[in-house]
């Protein structure tokens, strides 16, 4: 039998999940596990480079484990876990850290972006990131890490550091291409299209767990454009709003652009805000209502996470056994 393709995707549980990240990546992994054999974690110990409130960051973890299964990622087929339940990747963390340099550390713009807005808490952990997150990719020797344009850099710098290692101790780690998904809209902010949507701006941003009556009073006020035709036309540079409604409505109807432009003729933007907003109110029930049966289901959960732990620390532990032994650490026995 074929060995399926190993793929690695983690996801930082610092902000509830929006239309933005469904659409996106998150709509398409159903389709991932079926192809690859994933590995997905919620990569809490990230999360702690900016300050959290302790309960709304393991309330928001349990909320997202049940939200990927309610999505359509099957624990049974896909190893699902958080990233703390694997010491494994702290513990690969610190190694790597004795073999990423300062300087390439300090080109980042990650951290530098971080680094300036939260200039009061310019901790160790937000600069040493990229080694971290090097050590959750190589643990599991991934073919390949599906990252968005914003995370290139730090799968870029992964390469660089695997390299590194490999090029003293020998052939260690599996060198990961970075994956620009090709699918998945980039969905912008409903009150500022120049923007993506962000859970920063609340008004403009539509969470998985938006009440209906919420989703529709935002996509009633969402910001059209102040062109004089008032058509329903897909031309992102001039009409940045109306286009970004056309993008959502196409992705959860499966409609064209040219269908959508047609059956809103003459209609103008009044009767097609609150068109978008219905059919993303039905999009999203079913994954609200399935997420707020699991988060009932504190068992089921539990079990899934735990047997996404178990499963992937036997891979991640593997590979640290063989860093270990190739730095020169003696063997516990
Ligand atoms: N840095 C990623 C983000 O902010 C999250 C992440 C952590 C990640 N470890 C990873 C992504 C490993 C891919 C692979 O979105």
């Amino acid at each position: 039998m074929e060995e399926k393709k190993v793929m690695l995707s983690g996801i930082q549980p610092s902000g509830d999940l929006h239309l933005g990240n469904y659409l996106g990546p998150l709509r398409h992994w159903p389709e991932m596990i079926e192809e690859f054999d994933c590995y997905f974690f919620l990569a809490d110990l990230h999360t702690i480079t900016v300050r959290q409130d302790p309960a709304q960051l393991r309330r928001r973890v349990l909320t997202q484990v049940a939200q990927y299964i309610a999505c359509g990622l099957d624990p049974e087929k896909c190893t699902l876990f958080i990233q703390s339940h694997v010491p494994a990747h702290a513990q690969l963390g610190w190694v790597l850290d004795c073999y990423t340099m300062f300087g390439e550390l300090s080109r980042m713009t990650q951290f530098k972006d971080k680094a300036a807005k939260q200039k009061e808490n310019i901790n160790a952990g937000l600069f040493t990131y990229p080694a971290l997150m090097a050590a959750d990719i190589l643990l599991y020797q991934p073919d390949f890490v599906p990252v968005g344009e914003d995370q290139k850099q730090h799968v870029e710098i992964c390469r660089d550091i695997a390299e590194r290692f490999n090029g003293i101790y020998g052939e260690v780690f599996k060198i990961p291409a970075p994956h620009i998904p090709k699918v998945g809209a980039r969905i912008m902010s409903l009150n500022d299209p120049s923007s993506k949507m962000s859970k920063s701006n609340l008004e403009g941003c539509v969470t998985l767990m938006d009440k209906p009556e919420d989703i529709l009073r935002k996509f009633k006020r969402a910001v059209t454009d102040s062109d004089t035709e008032r058509c329903v036309r897909f031309a992102p540079q001039e009409k940045p709003g109306v286009s970004n409604l056309i993008q959502i409505y196409a992705a959860v109807t499966g409609k064209s652009f040219e269908e959508i432009e047609e059956a809103f003729a003459g209609k103008g933007y009044g009767a097609f805000k609150p068109a978008v907003g219905e059919a993303v109110v039905e999009t999203l029930r079913p994954i609200r209502e399935e997420t707020e049966r699991l988060l009932a289901d504190k068992a089921y959960l539990e079990g899934v996470y735990k047997a996404g732990a178990e499963r992937a620390s036997r891979v991640a532990e593997k590979t640290l056994r063989k860093v270990y032994k190739k730095v020169g650490f003696v063997p516990r026995g």
